[in-house]
């Protein structure tokens, strides 16, 4: 029995995972579950699964969850605040935690889990970006295993060989692994004419064509900046060097991503665009268990298309990839640019189209050094907000 904790159980990766640990009582148990504000939703799955450990953000909603959960005889201790978050991981006797909170507020919360030596599964990338070496030294030192969520990585997990382990970085040289190819759909303006993008709307931004996803990495993946974070992700995961990552356009999201070996061969790993294939992979690993995702049927498809990506329509992709190249803190500043200015476009605050000048800005104006230390990341990326929100006010 796996026993697990939920970092963001009320988000899109958070419902899915409790999705397929419902349908496994005897494989998985919830011991802990974390929102961020969505106190409802957090009380029913706390009825629902009986954790041990629940956490809100705010001394309010803590008090309201415990109201309702007390009316239905539910012992799960509450908490709250961003320590809780830590504690949920550390105190619950988890050995397996789902790191799916959204932006940097997932970042300590999952470093704990490596450095607890917890089975991780990571959705929550912007932590990877922001601290990818600091983070993969955490998963080292805390001896636990690291499964990527993200459905490319998933993807390129399941290409690779006994799968990757610790040293990924000698032994994918050592397997003749040549090339990533991470696969993006394009998201919803992938055609739309340039002169369009102007006007784009939160709503319009949010309807991606073939994933179900929350508001944030909806309008990352408009913007290709989701992509862009995925490269750094692969580069921390993988080991690889960055000009062995390549982003091919596929807008069918059937092949979910594609390792490239010396011998010719490139291996593929298809499906549903479903995250709860990822989802249950990274539960049950190294075993395969149903995941509710109805069966892909390759003749029922018209064709299935790749393409470059055209960085003039994409500059957050471009952005990501000279922050990538820069490395050090540089991550961290366009993680912590892309989050203030995607809040500020999705509250009718800021243009679409200002989204990559605002990102652009703050990693000029920032003189990046070093991210080898929690403290360093935290305050590059709360100087990051702050330049970025300044910008935005003087528009
Ligand atoms: N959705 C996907 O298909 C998908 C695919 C690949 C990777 N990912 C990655 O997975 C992560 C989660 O994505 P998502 O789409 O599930 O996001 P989402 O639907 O917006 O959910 C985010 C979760 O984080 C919680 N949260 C937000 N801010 C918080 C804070 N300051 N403190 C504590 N908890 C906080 C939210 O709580 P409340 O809602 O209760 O406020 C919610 O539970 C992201 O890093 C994303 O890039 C997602």
């Amino acid at each position: 029995m796996r026993r697990i904790a939920i970092l963001g159980s009320t988000g899109s990766i958070g419902v899915n995972t409790l999705d397929v640990i419902r349908a496994h009582p005897d494989r998985f148990e919830v011991v802990a579950l974390t929102a961020g504000k969505q106190v409802d939703r957090l009380a029913e799955q706390c009825i629902e699964f009986k954790p041990a450990i629940a956490v809100v953000s705010e001394a309010a909603d803590a008090a309201r969850l415990e109201g309702l959960l007390q009316q239905n005889n539910i012992s799960t201790q509450v908490m709250y605040g961003p320590s809780s978050l830590v504690t949920a991981v550390t105190d619950s006797d988890c050995d397996t935690v789902m790191a799916a909170i959204v932006g940097a507020a997932g970042l300590v919360p999952a470093l704990a889990a490596a450095k607890a030596g917890k089975r991780v599964l990571l959705a929550n990338k912007e932590a990877l970006v922001m601290s990818g070496n600091l983070f993969m030294q955490a998963m080292n030192a805390g001896g636990g295993e690291l499964l990527p969520i993200d459905s490319e990585h998933n993807a390129i997990f399941q290409c690779l060989p006994n799968n990757f382990t610790k040293d990924s970085s000698s032994q994918n040289a050592h397997l003749g692994v040549e090339e990533l190819w991470l696969t993006a759909s394009g998201g919803p303006f992938r055609n739309t004419p340039l002169d369009q993008l102007a006007s784009i709307t939160p709503e319009q931004a949010c309807a991606h064509p073939n994933w179900v996803m929350g508001r944030k990495i909806s309008v990352d993946s408009a913007t290709m900046m989701n992509k862009g974070l995925e490269v750094i992700e692969a580069f921390w995961l993988f080991g690889l060097p960055l000009e062995k990552i390549k982003v091919l356009i596929h807008p069918q999201s059937v092949v979910h991503s594609m390792v490239r070996y010396r011998d010719g061969s490139v291996l593929a790993q298809l499906g549903q665009p479903d995250m709860r294939t990822p989802i249950a992979y990274g539960l049950a690993w190294p075993e395969r268990v149903a995941a509710g995702v109805k069966p892909l049927s390759l003749t029922q498809l018209a064709n299935l298309s790749f393409s470059e990506p055209d960085l003039s329509r994409f500059p957050c992709l471009s952005l990501a990839f000279t922050a990538a190249q820069s490395g050090g803190a540089a991550p961290a500043v366009l993680n912590a640019a892309n989050e203030v200015a995607v809040a500020a476009f999705l509250d009718k605050g800021l243009p679409y189209l200002q989204i990559p000048v605002v990102v652009e800005k703050t990693l000029n104006a920032i003189a990046t050094g070093k991210a080898d230390s929690l403290d360093s990341i935290l305050q590059i990326d709360a100087q990051a907000r702050k330049v970025a929100q300044d910008f935005i006010k003087a528009l």
